[in-house]
């Protein structure tokens, strides 16, 4: 089956104005997928759907509100829905102690919350048209303890290990889980956090290019050979301490953009 027969004619991205979200929408667009796309900045989500040469509907909303899962679920009801990319985060950066509560349930709500609402209501639909694929977007901070991001990388350990499940869960119905762990990668909110250029640093293009190509070898995805590398090295071999470390050397020089 080609790939707009497989995950078309309609796919939902989260978070799809910018950075990642933004490259998953143009590759899906360019293979042929007709586009539903969610975030808040209703004016950038525009810009993009004029850029690209398919069908697009855009609903701006913001995914920590309560009812984001329920009103996207209902304004793609109609929709022949083959693919669901899940890519929207949201990371309070800095030491536990100098972060509010109302942040880190904000990362529980954009990260967890309505994620799991969604997956609730896609995931039967997907299952009943016998093709089709999920996908979240988790993260190398999801395998350890990450310092300065905790409530972050606990919120993506949340979607590796929903997907991981799902992926088991669904194996013979047609529908693909892929959780696509990414190491840094230069989105524009990634630079802003950065004080120095994290190690094997990779261009969104490349990310969801792998992604693409790599939906049917589920269930988790660590994009590049650095990322793939490192990540065996600190999930295999080191101690856990010491991979914890490592994380908080490099989440140390994250911080808030001003
Ligand atoms: N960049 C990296 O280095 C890196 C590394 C590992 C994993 N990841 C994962 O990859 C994914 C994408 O990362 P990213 O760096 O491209 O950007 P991001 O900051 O995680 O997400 C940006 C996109 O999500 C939307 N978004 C954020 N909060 C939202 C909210 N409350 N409601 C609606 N939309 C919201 C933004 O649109 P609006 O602002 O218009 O709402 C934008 O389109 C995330 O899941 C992240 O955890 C990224």
């Amino acid at each position: 089956m080609r790939f707009v027969e497989r995950y078309g004619p309609w796919a939902v991205v989260c978070g799809a104005s910018e950075g990642l979200g933004a490259e998953y929408a143009r590759q899906l667009a360019a293979k042929g997928l007709k586009l539903v796309l969610v975030a808040r900045r209703e004016n950038v989500l525009s810009e993009l759907a004029k850029s690209l040469n398919v069908e697009t509907r855009l609903i701006a909303l913001d995914l920590a509100a309560d009812d984001a899962g329920t009103r996207i679920a209902e304004q793609t009801r109609e929709l022949d829905v083959g693919l669901f990319l899940y890519n929207a985060a949201f990371s309070p950066i800095g030491p536990l102690l100098e972060q509010s509560l109302e942040d880190n349930l904000k990362a529980v709500a954009v990260n967890v919350r309505t994620p799991t609402t969604l997956v609730h209501h896609f995931v039967p639909r997907l299952v009943k048209r016998t093709h089709g694929a999920l996908v979240l977007l988790s993260s190398l901070t999801a395998f350890q303890g990450s310092p300065y991001v905790s409530t972050y990388g606990a919120t993506k350990s949340f979607n590796l290990s929903l997907a991981e499940g799902l992926w088991a869960e669904l194996r013979g119905t047609g529908v693909d889980v892929l959780c696509v762990c990414p190491g840094a990668t230069a989105t524009p909110n990634l630079l802003k956090a950065s004080t120095k250029a994290p190690p094997g640093m990779q261009q969104p293009a490349d990310v969801v290019r792998e992604t693409l190509d790599n939906l049917d070898s589920g269930p988790m995805l660590i994009p590049g050979a650095f990322n793939k590398f490192a990540s065996l090295l600190m999930r295999r071999l080191l101690p856990r301490r010491a991979t914890i470390a490592i994380m908080a050397s490099e989440t140390r020089k994250l911080q808030l953009p001003p």
